[in-house]
């Protein structure tokens, strides 16, 4: 599929996606979306990709969220499909085995904060703002902010975002814990990278392996989220990067992970 609203580029491992309607601060249309979704089953079923780096096209947005010209005409029933939509392409985000990072360069509003929430890890610039504007058009989020942004930054903050539409800014945003680092605009992306590019030294199997023992751990009592640790443990175990890690410290050099799952 040739991508006009997004950008996609893998090297060394790492694939950085790039929402592409810099004129529209990248809102998130169907054409969008659709890209989207086909980059991310490109990229799941790259064993060669270890990490995705998110971020927006040109200096104001990350993305402004959902397009709001296709809002304003839909039918409640047409709403719940759209709804439905950029549920699923951002379940696919959330959903990717290898760990994504979102280089927020801007606005992150409605679909766009939604978006970034679905990262594994937020870096933002200082110029980037982040909210749930939704309210201010009558409307309330409709691609996971209610559920992701409570369950990150805990229910009493996210009432305060999604109840006055407020936009916070990327300090305000990292003293909640939404944004992890911030760096100056001209810096972030290079930050981004270096921190993808020390997690695609590690190996493949237990990058997924951590990556599934949190999420789904984080939806379960302790007792369970334990279980799921010591079975994913079990398993990286028997990877060949797990030979090779363990094999290396005992003989003093630095591992080589291939990542390789098949072996
Ligand atoms: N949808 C469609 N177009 C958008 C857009 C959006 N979400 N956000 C910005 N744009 C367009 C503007 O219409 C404008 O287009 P034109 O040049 O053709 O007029 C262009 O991008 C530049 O925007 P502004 O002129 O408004 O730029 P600004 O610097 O004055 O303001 C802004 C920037 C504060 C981000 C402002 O554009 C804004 O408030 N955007 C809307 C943010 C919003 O409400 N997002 C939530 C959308 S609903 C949603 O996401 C629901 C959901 O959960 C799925």
């Amino acid at each position: 599929m040739a991508y006009t609203s997004i950008a996609l580029t893998c090297e060394n491992g790492i694939a950085t996606l790039t929402f592409n309607r810099p004129k529209a601060l990248n809102a998130l249309n169907a054409t969008l979306l659709e890209e989207f979704t086909d980059a991310l089953a490109g990229i799941s079923k790259d064993q060669a990709i270890r990490v995705l780096i998110l971020t927006g096209a040109g200096e104001k947005a990350f993305v402004a969220g959902a397009d709001i010209t296709e809002i304003a005409t839909l039918s409640p029933l047409g709403a719940k499909q759209f709804a439905r939509r950029g549920q699923e392409a951002i379940g696919a985000l959330q959903g990717l085995a290898i760990p994504a990072i979102a280089a927020v360069n801007g606005y992150a509003l409605g679909g766009g904060c939604e978006m970034a929430l679905a990262c594994d890890f937020i870096y933002a610039s200082d110029t980037a703002m982040f909210g749930l504007p939704e309210i201010n058009l009558g409307i309330i989020p409709g691609f996971g902010g209610t559920q992701r942004l409570p369950r990150l930054v805990g229910a009493n903050r996210a009432k305060e975002m999604i109840f006055t539409g407020k936009h916070l800014s990327a300090a305000e945003a990292k003293e909640i814990g939404l944004v992890n680092k911030i760096f100056p605009p001209a810096e972030l992306l290079a930050a981004a990278a270096e921190t993808a590019k020390l997690i695609a030294g590690k190996g493949r199997a237990s990058l997924c392996a951590a990556k599934q023992s949190v999420d789904q751990g984080l939806n379960a009592d302790l007792t369970t989220g334990l279980a799921i640790e010591r079975d994913a443990f079990a398993l990286c175990l028997a990877s060949p990067d797990a030979k090779e890690g363990t094999g290396a410290f005992l003989e003093k050099r630095k591992p080589v992970f291939t990542g390789d799952l098949n072996s």
